[in-house]
């Protein structure tokens, strides 16, 4: 069986944080947010007050189809909702399919959960963090520039989204004094 896309050379950009050629560039404001962090109220003033970019997604036009191997970098912004970092969303593969992320440029982090425990793994540039089937994923920007990684996954592994939005990622990742901290959901107030 042969793939339906053609092979391509593609450019990566570490510092605007887009892949050439690109799908549609997906945007994420802090409303596409809800209900993911602690903060209610601060979460709502910051919709009402220009609703910013935390992230975005510029993907290589790769179908997500068995067989094919999709890849995208991801841009969070800097900056917080009532001291919890920006982030993306964070989610679970519906098919048992692993994933690999590579850090570009800026600091931050991949928090991973299984349902019980979490992890946490820095993304330095040229660092890479592998997430095995079977664990949730969320990545966080801990610096003040942009932070940006390359995410390479099977095109079968599929996205849920609600099991986090229902059950959280085991921790939060809050800014502190000094930089940041991961906070485990036990230790939370
Ligand atoms: C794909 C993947 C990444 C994320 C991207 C945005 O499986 O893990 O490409 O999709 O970092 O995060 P989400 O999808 O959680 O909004
Ligand atoms: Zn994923």
């Amino acid at each position: 069986m042969s793939s339906s896309a053609s092979p391509f050379a593609a450019t990566l950009d570490a510092v605007s944080g887009r892949v050439e050629p690109e799908h549609p560039l997906q945007e994420r404001r802090v409303s596409d947010l809800e209900g993911l962090y602690a903060d209610e109220a601060a979460w709502r003033s910051a919709v009402d007050s220009g609703n910013p970019l935390v992230y975005t997604v510029s993907a290589a036009p790769v179908p997500e189809e068995a067989g094919e191997v999709p890849f995208s970098i991801t841009s969070i912004e800097p900056g917080d909702v009532g001291g919890e970092l920006y982030m993306t969303k964070g989610h679970w593969h519906t098919a048992p399919e692993g994933e690999v992320y590579a850090g570009l440029s800026g600091e931050g982090g991949l928090l991973l959960f299984d349902g019980r425990e979490h992890r946490w793994i820095e993304l330095r540039p040229g660092a890479a963090g592998y997430i095995p089937p079977g664990w949730g994923h969320r990545t966080v920007n801990t610096g003040s520039e942009p932070f940006r990684f390359l995410a390479v996954y099977p095109g079968a592994a599929g996205h849920d989204y609600e099991t986090v939005l229902r059950d959280g990622m085991g921790a939060r990742v809050i800014r502190t004094n000094g930089g940041y901290e991961v906070r485990a959901r036990e230790e939370q107030a």
